[in-house]
């Protein structure tokens, strides 16, 4: 039987897939996301080829068939049935091979080392980390590479405007914390993370003008400078890529403390 908290996360995406209304009231930060979606798609149009790619909680695939366009055996996986419904129609209809099955990502049906490539879009989150790292790590090859794209806890004015839009969040979600991949280490020899937006979200107000993507992508540039100078201000930022590499069998990883989180 699902537990609660997965209940809970189900109800509210399957409602919100149902009647399509969440993407359009935060579209305007996501006006800023260009840098980081660029990033992410070089990432995977380099990797993809000939490979078998999973996208793990997919929601309603909008990414998905660009993995299958990269030359990847496409799988897409959520919770969601009607996102998985959605998502099946939409790529029969663009005529792409994905499949797409109604699963949890905690416990995935796929054998050991299934997957070359394995990413994922603001996922993680909604999941228990633990789990989510040991099902990665169990169901990627040993040379495979696993991108996850996923909003981070520490900022404060991020967290409050997340306090004052409880409606467009799930209870259990739980933005990123630098300790959280602490914890993914144990999982992979190699978690590297890379942070996006911090100054430019400072554009926002301005998504309208003319100058808007050349001001984005100067604030880009900025952060990306301020990151690699003081390496602190990265928790600071709005998201943060992670890739990792080197999946450690089940046996390799010690078992979770809790108060991990920060
Ligand atoms: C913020 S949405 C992101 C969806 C998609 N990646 C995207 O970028 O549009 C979070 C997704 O997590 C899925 N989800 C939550 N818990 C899950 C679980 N235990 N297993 C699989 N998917 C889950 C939800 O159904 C939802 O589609």
């Amino acid at each position: 039987m699902m537990d609660a908290r997965k209940a809970r996360e189900k109800a509210f995406h399957e409602q919100h897939y149902a009647e399509d209304v969440r993407w359009k009231a935060v579209d305007k930060y996501y006006s800023i996301i260009e840098g980081r979606a660029r990033y992410w798609e070089d990432f995977l149009r380099a990797r993809c080829a000939g490979k078998r790619v999973l996208e793990y909680g997919c929601g309603e695939g909008n990414y998905t068939p660009r993995l299958a366009e990269f030359g990847g055996a496409v799988t897409g996986i959520d919770l969601s049935e009607t996102a998985m419904q959605h998502a099946q129609a939409a790529a029969r209809a663009a005529g792409l091979q994905v499949e797409f099955r109604a699963m949890d990502a905690e416990a995935l049906e796929f054998p050991d080392q299934t997957f070359d490539v394995i990413c994922g879009n603001a996922i993680l989150h909604h999941l228990d980390l633990d789990q989510s790292f040991a099902e990665v790590a169990r169901t990627l090859k040993p040379d495979g590479v696993a991108i996850f794209m996923e909003p981070l806890g520490h900022n404060p004015l991020i967290n409050l405007r997340r306090r004052m839009t409880p409606q467009l969040r799930t209870p259990d979600e739980h933005p990123l914390k630098m300790s959280d991949f602490t914890l993914a280490r144990r999982y992979f020899d190699s978690v590297e993370i890379r942070a996006f937006h911090l100054l430019s979200l400072t554009a926002v107000p301005f998504r309208r003008s003319a100058g808007f993507p050349r001001l984005v992508a100067i604030l880009d540039r900025i952060d990306a400078t301020l990151f690699r100078r003081l390496p602190f201000t990265m928790r600071y930022a709005w998201y943060a890529v992670a890739v990792m590499s080197g999946p450690r069998p089940a046996a390799a990883t010690a078992p979770a403390k809790s108060g991990v989180g920060d």
